[in-house]
């Protein structure tokens, strides 16, 4: 219940704020308030080359994802809106993708083989920021607007 009405809560706002954004563009360029939008792009183009192999070239991740194989891992799962990926916030995202996933569930005591790898060492802050935001893209809104809201959570903000 509180869930949902903060969404809305922080929705309002967003609202408010797209409503005024019309006069502030009109004196100065709008290229001034994009310049560190993450590169959708980019970050396509970084899923197809490195996460699509195991999370599906439509993000669709692999067959029977939520039972483990012999070895303790499981498939990489979706991250579609049928997957866990916008259960989480961006910090715990980006963490998963820079360290994989052994070294974030070892932090957090959780016994568990990951089969993730970490890419901390071939992506750079800006292409985990591209990669993620090419993920977002792929969602619906009341989606988007639940990952942000955990996002928010997460970050310890009203
Ligand atoms: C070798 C296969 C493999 C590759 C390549 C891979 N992943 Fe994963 N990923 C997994 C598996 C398996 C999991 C499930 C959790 C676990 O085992 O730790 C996972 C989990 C995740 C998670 C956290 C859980 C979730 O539901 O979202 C994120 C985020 C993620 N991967 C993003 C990426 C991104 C971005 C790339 C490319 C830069 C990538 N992965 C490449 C196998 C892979």
């Amino acid at each position: 219940m509180m869930h949902w009405l903060r969404m809305a809560c922080s929705l309002s706002v967003l609202g408010v704020a797209v409503a005024a954004t019309p006069f502030v563009l009109s004196s100065v360029p709008a290229r001034a308030f994009f310049h560190d939008t993450p590169d959708i792009e980019g970050g396509r183009a970084i899923y197809a080359a490195r996460c699509a192999s195991c999370h599906g070239a439509n993000l669709e991740g692999q067959p029977d994802w939520q039972s483990a194989r012999e070895d303790g891992t499981y498939p990489a799962p979706p991250h579609d809106e049928t997957g866990h990926t916008w259960h989480h916030g961006d910090a715990m995202l980006r963490d998963y993708i820079r360290r994989g996933g052994q070294a974030v569930l070892d932090d957090m005591g959780v016994d568990f083989t990951s089969g993730m790898p970490g890419f901390g060492d071939e992506l750079t802050e800006d292409d985990i920021e591209a990669v993620l935001a090419y993920i977002r893209s792929t969602w619906p809104d009341r989606i988007r607007a639940a990952q942000a809201e955990r996002s928010q959570l997460e970050a310890g903000s009203p």
